[in-house]
C-alpha cells in the first residue's frame, strides 16, 4: 500500500465507509490529517485570507503565485518557509497540496478555478465566483465533475443569520414573500472615488508578468493603474454587483430557496466620482424570478452616502426578517396575519467561513458555498450587469445567448 492509499484507507475507516463521504478523499493529507494549502494572487483580499487560513488549526501554508513581486516578498515576510512563484501552474504541479485558495482579479477567476480543479486540488475561490456567465457554466460544470471540494468566498452563507432565516421561513413565520429589498450604501471622501488605490513605485513591467494579468484581454503596453485598479474596468471587474451584491443576492438566494433570476433590469451611473471608471458608482437593481415564486428582489447601492449602511429586508405577508451584514437576523411578526407571533432576534453562532472549507476538506462533506450558490448568484450579477451595458431589461434566455464583450 502507497502512503497515498494507506492514509485514505486510514481516514475512510476512521470515517466508518466511504459511502458516507460527498467527494472522493483529499489528495495527500499530511501526518495527523495536516491540511497543506496554496494560494494565488495574494493582493488586499489574498493578504486577509492568508492570515484567516493561518489560524485556522493544523493547517500549513505552504506555497503562493502571485504575477506582482512585491506581493511575494511580502508573502515571504509573513511566512519566511513559504515557496513563490509567478506563474501560477507551478504552483499546481506541487504534488504535496491539498487546497488551493484563489484571490486573483475578477476576469482571471475561471482560469484559476479550472486549472486548480485539473490539478486535482481542493478550492476556495473568492467572489463572484466568475467574470461572464459562460465561464460560470464550465466552472460549475467542472465543480460537479471533479470530486474536489469548493468553497465560494460568499461568507455569509457560514453565517447563523443564513441559517435563523432559512429556518423561520421554512417554519412559516414570514407567509408569502412577495418583496425583499437590499441595499448597500457607503459614502466617499471628495475627490477620492471609491476603490481607487495608489499604485507602489515598485509596480513596473520588470516586476509584473503582465501578460498573466492580462489572460487573453486585448494586448497593449504595461499600465500600473489597471493592474492595481482592476475594479474600475469592466474588462477585469464586474463592478458593485461582482463586489457586493453577489454576498447579498447570495444569502437572499439560499434564505428563500431561489433559482437565477428570470429577469434583470439595472440602472445608474458613475455619479458620484467622475474619475475615468467605467463602472457605475450608483446602482438600482430589480431581479425578477420565475413565476411560481412570485417574488421581486431590488438592491439599491450608493457610494455618495452610508447613512443607511448595508441590509436585506425579506418582506412576508405574516413577517419581516431583517438581515445586516456580520449580525444576527431579526424577526418582527405582522400582526394581522400572526398575532401570535413574537418579535425575535437569532441565536445562531457564525461559522468561520474559511475553517468550513478547510473541515471539509478532511470530512469530504459539502461546505456552506458550495460552486452551485456561486454560479446561482453570479448568473444575478452577469444579468444585471448586462442589462446596465445594454439599456434595457434583459431575460435569463437573452443572458445566455449573449455573448461576453470586453
Ligand atoms: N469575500 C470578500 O468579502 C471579498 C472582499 C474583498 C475582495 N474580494 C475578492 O477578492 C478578489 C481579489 O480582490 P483584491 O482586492 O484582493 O484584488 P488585488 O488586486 O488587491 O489582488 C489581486 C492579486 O492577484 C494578483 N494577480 C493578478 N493576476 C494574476 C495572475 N494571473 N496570477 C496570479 N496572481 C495574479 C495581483 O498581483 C494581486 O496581488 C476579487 O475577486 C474580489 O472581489 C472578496
Amino acid at each position: 500500500m502507497t502512503e497515498q492509499t494507506r492514509r485514505t484507507f486510514v481516514k475512510q475507516a476512521a470515517l466508518g465507509t466511504a459511502a458516507v463521504l460527498a467527494f472522493p478523499p483529499a489528495t495527500v493529507l499530511g501526518a495527523n490529517d495536516r491540511v497543506r494549502v496554496g494560494m494565488i494572487g495574494v493582493g488586499d483580499r489574498g493578504s486577509d485570507l492568508l492570515e484567516q487560513v493561518l489560524k485556522v488549526p493544523n493547517v500549513e501554508l505552504v506555497a503562493m503565485a502571485d504575477v506582482y513581486s512585491r506581493r511575494r516578498e511580502d508573502a515571504k515576510k509573513k511566512v519566511p518557509a513559504i515557496q513563490t512563484f509567478s506563474d501560477h501552474r507551478r504552483l499546481l504541479d506541487m504534488k504535496d497540496l491539498d487546497g488551493v485558495i484563489v484571490a486573483s482579479p475578477l476576469h482571471i477567476h475561471a482560469r484559476h478555478f479550472l486549472d486548480t480543479l485539473a490539478a486535482g486540488k481542493d478550492l476556495y475561490s473568492e467572489k463572484t465566483m466568475t467574470w461572464s456567465i459562460p465561464e460560470a457554466d464550465k466552472c460549475l460544470a467542472a465543480a460537479n465533475s471533479s470530486g474536489r471540494v469548493v468553497q465560494i468566498g460568499l461568507q455569509a452563507q457560514s453565517g447563523g443569520a443564513r441559517v435563523d432565516a432559512t429556518q423561520w421561513i421554512k417554519d412559516g413565520w414570514v407567509g408569502k414573500v412577495t418583496h425583499v429589498e437590499s441595499w448597500l450604501s457607503r459614502n466617499t471622501q471628495h475627490g477620492h472615488g471609491q476603490w481607487v488605490r495608489p499604485v507602489p513605485s515598485d509596480c513596473t513591467a520588470q516586476n509584473v508578468d503582465w501578460d498573466a494579468f492580462l489572460n487573453g484581454r486585448p494586448n497593449r503596453p504595461f499600465d500600473p493603474f489597471r493592474l492595481i485598479n482592476w475594479r474600475l474596468f469592466w474588462e477585469f471587474s464586474g463592478g458593485n454587483c461582482a463586489e457586493n451584491l453577489v454576498h447579498q443576492i447570495a444569502w437572499i438566494m439560499s434564505v428563500l430557496d431561489l433559482p437565477a433570476p428570470s429577469a434583470a433590469y439595472m440602472s445608474g451611473g458613475v455619479f458620484s466620482e467622475k474619475d475615468g471608471r467605467e463602472v457605475p458608482d450608483t446602482i438600482a437593481v430589480t431581479l425578477d424570478f420565475p413565476e411560481d415564486k412570485n417574488i421581486v428582489v431590488t438592491w439599491q447601492s450608493t457610494f455618495s452616502n452610508r447613512h443607511y449602511g448595508l441590509g436585506d429586508r425579506v418582506l412576508g405577508s405574516d413577517g419581516t426578517i431583517e438581515h445586516h451584514l456580520e449580525e444576527s437576523a431579526v424577526y418582527w411578526p405582522e400582526k394581522t396575519n400572526r398575532p401570535s407571533g413574537a418579535d425575535t432576534k437569532g441565536q445562531t453562532k457564525d461559522q468561520n467561513h474559511m475553517a468550513n472549507w478547510i473541515d471539509c476538506i478532511r470530512s469530504r462533506k459539502p461546505p456552506n458555498a458550495p460552486a452551485e450558490i456561486g454560479h446561482r448568484s453570479a448568473m444575478a450579477v452577469h444579468m444585471a450587469n448586462l442589462s446596465y451595458k445594454l439599456k434595457k431589461r434583459i431575460t435569463l434566455e437573452e443572458a445566455k445567448a449573449y455573448t461576453p464583450e470586453y
